[in-house]
């Protein structure tokens, strides 16, 4: 599959990665260049690693919109990254800038012209500044363009109205479909009761 390339659609090399700092360099140019690339299988700790730190926990809480106060434990694991890095028809599309990785997404491709989309994270410290929308456009070129895609899912936690408005502003609209947060110890305790997942899509015309 082709990189996904730059903002400005530059192809990416591939090649070690390493975090950015738990904080930007300040100033922050909103207009700083980030490159997109598909992690490679040698990156699942550093990818588990970013998306616990988002999703989870105290650093989580730098972040504008967090599930800290709804779950407890990990999101995921070096293992099931490394597994899901693995398959075919999965990305996990990093986007860095000169600093390190700064987010992450993970895509799937599945049949009939649909694709899924989760643990979509910008480092804590980094979040607000405009990253998440860009590394969104980018998985939706990527569908798109390099899959052939026609839809893009994904679910989000019901009570996570924030999240739900900035899924909206990005074009998404929800299925209607509701089902029980699935609860585990690799994906996620949780805190409260009744936890369930909105489904919301993004179609374009075929
Ligand atoms: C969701 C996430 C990836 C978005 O990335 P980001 O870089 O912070 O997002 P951006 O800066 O591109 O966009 C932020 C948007 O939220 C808005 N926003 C900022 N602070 C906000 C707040 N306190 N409340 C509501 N909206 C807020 C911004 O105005 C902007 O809105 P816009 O659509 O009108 O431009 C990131 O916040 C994250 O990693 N969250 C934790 C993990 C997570 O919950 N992932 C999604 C699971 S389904």
């Amino acid at each position: 599959m082709s990189t996904p390339g730059s903002d400005h659609g530059h192809p990416d090399a591939p090649g070690d990665v390493s975090p950015a700092p738990a904080s930007p360099p300040t100033p922050v140019a909103a207009g700083v260049e980030l490159h997109y690339r598909c992690a490679l299988p040698a990156e699942a700790s550093t990818v588990a690693d970013l998306v616990n730190s988002a999703y989870r926990g105290a650093l989580a809480r730098l972040g504008w919109t967090t599930e800290a106060d709804l779950l407890d434990g990990q999101r995921t694991d070096a293992d099931e990254v490394g597994g899901l890095i693995g398959r075919e028809g999965v990305c996990f599309l990093l986007a860095e800038d000169e600093w390190g990785v700064v987010g992450s997404v993970l895509l799937q491709r599945g049949s009939d012209g649909q694709a899924q989309l989760g643990m979509f994270v910008v480092q804590p410290g980094w979040q607000g500044l405009g990253i998440g929308k860009r590394l969104m456009e980018a998985a939706e070129r990527l569908v798109r363009e390099a899959w052939g895609c026609d839809r893009l899912s994904l679910t989000v936690i019901s009570r996570r109205r924030e999240l739900i408005a900035f899924y909206e502003r990005r074009g998404y609209r929800s299925t209607g479909e509701v089902m029980p947060f699935p609860a585990s110890p690799r994906g996620g305790v949780p805190r409260v009761a009744g936890l369930a997942l909105l489904r919301m899509e993004k179609r374009w015309p075929a």
